[in-house]
């Protein structure tokens, strides 16, 4: 049941790498036929990363309001409707819209899905379910590269295929409930009950439903106030925003996109002649993101997330590193070292560094300011998502491959400053007792400490 909840939930995650990964295939049609120039093309690429920064502002408000199931359904409509239109497109203005209505589901169901399943999980399992959410982007992105390369003549069929994960969405949530914590929070109490039961798979009147539904019960009724800004920027849950927002940055400046959209141009500089091998070297870059996510899924919940989120940081500075130096030295052989430095980079990116932001966005936030908190996060991962994208090109040109490279290299080693100075153990903890650590006003990077430590 549990599995069900964050297959479905995952197919969220699919749409988000898909139409991500969709325009890498389309633009070397689209160029020839609307006449993009850079700049237009720039636009119409980055119109869903800006579509779902939008989105994310409002995905906060439209969790509580519609529910996290409710949410879902609603931007699975919108994946369909985008991807209809996308293929209907008569020209770069309504592409653009639709690649930005595409987007603004995504930013939606970036931040709805992983609270979904979070909220569904038990403790245990919470981090490898929610990683389920990063290892579906994966799956999203390949599948964009492969849809790319079977439907190479008609950019059409590639929009209107992401109707298809957009059309499966809305059905398989159609049949499921919403969270226990959101029941709760709405004064539904019985279905939550009933949910938790289910989930579980025991009796309603079991003696662990009965106390994992008071302990929400007591976060849900804990000392009240509104859930607004003020609260998300008090001293007490700071500690989480912090977190939540440092990890995404720091995710986004570690370079992925520019890796995800421009492996070709990268595999180009570092000697690869032929377009044919430089798409074969992206595919593995590709493929090797949804395997090693995989590794990451079997270690985050028994590794804990900081031993995790030092090997991914330590792993993505040295794969940069190596380019980089490779680079500015013009060793011989570059293009294999940056092969193997790519499959190093996207591998420890693939098994920590992306899917981690994901999975502690969605556990260290107090409940009453969870999905705003989220939104915040999440708005600094599309944010810095844009950014990279749009400098990458410019930097590459002014800078060369070692300067860009050495940059992101020197994020990553700042990545592994933030996480020995903010980044708390969640592994295995309650998110009511993650609550109460920010709530007592404890240093966050505490939690979870001693019990990691006295783990075998
Ligand atoms: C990041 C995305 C990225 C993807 C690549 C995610 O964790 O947030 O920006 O495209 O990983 O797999």
């Amino acid at each position: 049941m549990i599995y069900l909840v964050a297959a479905v939930a995952g197919m969220a995650g699919f749409l988000f790498g898909f139409d991500e990964g969709v325009i890498a295939g389309a633009l070397y049609l689209l160029r020839p036929q609307f006449g993009i120039d850079p700049v237009m093309e720039g636009v119409v690429t980055a119109a869903v990363p800006f579509g779902a920064l939008l989105g994310s502002l409002i995905a906060g408000r439209i969790g509580e309001s519609l529910g996290r199931r409710g949410s879902l359904l609603f931007a699975g409509a919108l994946f369909v409707l985008g991807a209809v239109i996308a293929a209907l497109a008569t020209g770069t203005f309504v592409l653009i819209l639709a690649r930005g209505v595409l987007g603004f589901a995504i930013g939606i169901a970036a931040i709805v899905a992983p609270l979904y399943i979070s909220e569904n999980a038990p403790a245990g399992k919470r981090g490898m379910l929610v990683s389920i959410y990063q290892l579906a982007i994966t799956l999203g992105i390949v599948g964009a590269y492969l849809v790319g390369y079977v439907f190479a003549g008609s950019w059409r069929t590639m929009f209107l295929m992401g109707a298809l994960p957009g059309l499966a969405l809305p059905i398989g949530i159609f049949f499921m409930t919403d969270t226990p914590r959101w029941l709760v929070s709405k004064g539904r109490k019985a279905e939550a009950r009933a949910v938790i039961a289910r989930v579980r798979g025991v009796a309603p009147e079991a003696a662990e439903v009965d106390s994992e539904l008071s302990a929400i019960a007591q976060t849900v009724d804990g000392p009240a106030h509104a859930a607004g800004w003020a609260d998300l920027m008090s001293p007490a849950v700071r500690p989480a925003l912090v977190v939540g927002v440092g990890l995404f940055v720091l995710q986004q400046l570690s370079g992925i996109n520019a890796v995800i959209y421009f492996a070709p141009t990268v595999f180009k500089e570092t000697g690869f002649d032929s377009h044919a091998t430089q798409l074969l070297a992206t595919m593995g870059v590709g493929i090797v993101n949804v395997l090693m996510t995989f590794v990451g899924m079997a270690l985050i919940d028994r590794l804990g997330r900081r031993p995790l989120m030092y090997l991914g940081f330590a792993g993505t500075a040295l794969g940069l590193a190596a380019i980089a130096l490779g680079s500015a030295l013009g060793v011989a052989g570059l293009a294999t070292l940056s092969v193997i430095g790519l499959i190093v980079y996207i591998g420890a990116f693939a098994a920590s560094v992306g899917p981690l932001p994901w999975v502690m966005m969605s556990e260290i936030f107090p409940l009453k300011v969870r999905a705003l908190g989220m939104s915040v996060a999440s708005l600094a991962n599309w944010a810095m998502n844009v950014v990279v994208v749009f400098s990458f090109p410019s930097l590459l040109q002014a800078v060369g491959l070692s300067g860009v490279f050495g940059f992101y290299a020197l994020v990553c080693c700042l990545g592994l400053v933030f996480t020995w100075r903010y980044v708390p153990e969640t592994s295995g903890v309650e998110l009511e007792t993650i609550e109460a650590h920010l709530r007592a006003g404890r240093p966050f990077r505490d939690l979870g400490r001693r019990k990691a430590a006295a783990r075998p």
